[in-house]
């Protein structure tokens, strides 16, 4: 057994490491490319029966912005702080042909010893059950049903955004009854009740949990005074890593170490992916990173996770959660009078070390 290899409930996975869905991967040599990097998974553009959703990827608007909040070039070589700001849509192709596509690329996947994972964001339900049965049908070995995309509220019925367990559970035991293949939930972060989505969601049958999606943000153009791209966007980033950190560590110790989590939202390199396991995850996706520098990002990526077990001599395995299980609460901390007034650019040295 490899240093790398882990497993996702049922799923053994030869490396922790995987290509989240996004525009790159709506072509089939763009899901190719990231396979041939070397990840443990891919999964493709998501998909649903919404036109809307497809009308929307062409009227879909990106952009990157640093870290004073300006819009900078949209260049591989940009920044490590550089973020992502846009309003997304669904794969263009029929949904026909994303199945055919997506099953032919689990195919040339499984040579690879790794997956090519279908991916599913609920607009009808019940439309969405008749989905994922033609995606177990067609062969692919493992779906992930997208319940926390960033714009529901501003495109309403053709994405959602579940911020209430009782419908996670919902939801997701419908698919779960409908289909025997593993089932990966992707909920939202914008909740201050994650685990509890979390925990809706391993109720029904899900097998793993992929958290957290992404945020809603507006941000005004002090040059222009008007939004940039003129609506609410999607937003994440490098910043978001500590809360996705946070919302696995508190997701672990909710519902146990035995429910698989899976990251997203602020994986830019390996050392990050070490991060979110040693927070409790089990896998790691990566998405905007790579779809602005390239599938070079998931390579690098993997040799910088690999080097580093082979430095601390630990399995990727052994990582889950090892940061997470340390967590204290603040009652738990030691006395530390006026440690505060270090802190204080204005309190002056002398009175300080008072
Ligand atoms: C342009 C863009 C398109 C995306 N499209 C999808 C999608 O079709 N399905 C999905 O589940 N997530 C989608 N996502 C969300 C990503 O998979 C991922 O959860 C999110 O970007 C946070 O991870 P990151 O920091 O690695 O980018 C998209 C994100 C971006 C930026």
């Amino acid at each position: 057994m490899s240093k790398s290899e882990i497993s996702v409930g049922r799923t053994v996975l030869k490396n922790p490491l995987i290509a989240g869905s996004a525009e790159h991967l709506i072509e089939a040599d763009g899901v190719r490319r990231a396979l041939r990097a070397g990840v443990g998974a891919v999964v493709v553009k998501s998909t649903n029966e919404s036109e809307r959703g497809r009308d929307q990827l062409q009227r879909a608007e990106y952009m990157l912005l640093d870290e004073a909040w300006r819009e900078i070039p949209w260049t591989p070589d940009a920044p490590a702080t550089a973020f992502m700001a846009c309003r997304s849509g669904l794969t263009p192709q029929s949904f026909e042909a994303w199945l055919e596509q997506t099953a032919q690329l689990d195919v040339e996947a499984k040579a690879l010893d790794a997956y090519a994972i279908a991916s599913l964001i609920v607009a009808d339900l019940a439309q969405t059950v008749a989905m994922a049965k033609q995606v177990e049908q067609a062969g692919l070995r493992i779906l992930e049903l997208n319940i926390g995309t960033p714009y529901a509220s501003q495109a309403k019925g053709v994405v959602s955004t579940e911020l209430d367990p009782e419908r996670v559970t919902m939801i997701v035991s419908a698919v779960r009854q409908a289909i025997g293949i593993p089932l990966w939930v992707k909920i939202s972060g914008q909740s201050e009740r994650v685990p509890d989505l979390a925990a809706a969601a391993f109720r029904a049958g899900g097998e793993a949990v992929v958290m957290a999606g992404r945020s809603l943000g507006f941000i005004p153009d002090v040059e222009t005074m008007a939004p940039f791209l003129g609506t609410s966007l999607g937003v994440g980033g490098y910043w978001n890593l500590p809360l996705t950190c946070h919302w696995l560590a508190a997701s672990r110790q909710q519902l146990g170490p035995d429910k698989p989590l899976i990251a997203t939202n602020g994986v830019q390199n390996g050392l990050d992916a070490v991060r979110m396991m040693l927070a409790g995850a089990s896998a790691v996706e990566m998405s905007s990173a790579v779809m602005l520098r390239g599938t070079s990002v998931l390579s690098s990526a993997l040799e910088g996770f690999e080097a580093y077990l082979q430095r601390k001599g630990i399995t990727a395995a052994e990582l889950v959660g090892v940061a997470a299980d340390q967590r204290k609460t603040f009652a738990d901390m030691p006395l530390r009078t006026d440690n505060w007034k270090k802190y204080v650019a204005d309190i002056e040295q002398g009175s300080r070390e008072k």
